[in-house]
């Protein structure tokens, strides 16, 4: 099921994910860490940067990768993932991988599924949400069961992605991406998200209907889920009282 952790702001959320990270690390010093790019885990990362904790026999998967960038391109996500996350938490980086936008196509999504199955699967996946739903580059309309594959980023996607370039027509309209089942056979899944344009998506992920149109509702059908949400993200939830008086600590807001 899922468990919804309700905190005062994003910060308050980078801690809580990092404490849960912390505490599967302990043990499990080789864990199969899936991480996920975007402004809403960097808290995440930094938190865990602070511990200090030994890393360097932790394995990384990203979710997702731009296709159409140059090789080294600084926004291409396996140079976000390094710089943003590897580094600062000390990763080896031979144990990091993002699929590969450089291979041939045909062979890029099934060789980054069977990269991911040779480390044993992912213990801990964590996933942003977009506003339109999105987890991974999973858009609405992709299937709930699908695996590593290629796809189109929606416009919305690149719209709000284009901060990161110097204009919108740079931003790739390609990707590859783990798909939803892939991400479902993490053995845990935490989902962040933050801010009221987060609102809508996180409560039809969380209590809406399960569907394509919000891929993230696919998580619903996951045994071990951790939304942790700030207050605004939360705002358009109609249990959050519920999750409140559930919540598994209690203290984690
Ligand atoms: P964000 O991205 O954390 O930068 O908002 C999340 C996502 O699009 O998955």
């Amino acid at each position: 099921m899922t468990d919804v952790i309700i905190v005062p702001h994003l910060h308050a959320g980078g801690a809580a994910a990092a404490t849960l990270l912390a505490a599967v690390l302990s043990q499990k010093p080789d864990m199969v860490l899936g991480v996920a790019t975007g402004s809403t885990p960097l808290p995440i990362w930094s938190a865990l940067a602070a511990m200090r904790l030994d890393m360097s026999r932790v394995s990384a998967f990203a979710l997702d990768e731009y296709l159409d960038l140059p090789p080294g391109h600084p926004e291409s996500y396996a140079a976000v993932v390094h710089r943003e996350i590897a580094v600062p938490l000390g990763l080896n980086p031979r144990k990091v991988h993002t699929p590969d936008a450089q291979a041939d196509l045909r062979d890029a999504p099934s060789a980054y599924e069977s990269a991911i199955r040779a480390a044993g699967g992912i213990d801990v996946q964590v996933v942003g949400i977009g506003r339109n739903g999105h987890i991974g580059f999973n858009e609405p309309g992709s299937s709930l069961s699908g695996r590593t594959h290629i796809a189109n980023l929606a416009a919305q996607t690149r719209r709000d992605n284009a901060r990161f370039f110097e204009s919108l027509d740079q931003v790739p309209t390609r990707c590859i991406t783990q798909g939803v089942g892939t991400i479902l056979d993490a053995r845990r899944l935490i989902l962040v998200a933050s801010g009221r344009r987060k609102a809508d998506a996180v409560a039809a992920a969380l209590e809406g209907p399960v569907t394509a149109s919000v891929p993230a509702s696919a998580l619903q059908l996951h045994p071990d889920v951790v939304a942790i949400v700030d207050e605004d993200a939360a705002s358009r939830l109609s249990f959050a009282d519920h999750y409140r008086m559930s919540a598994p600590h209690g203290d984690a807001a």
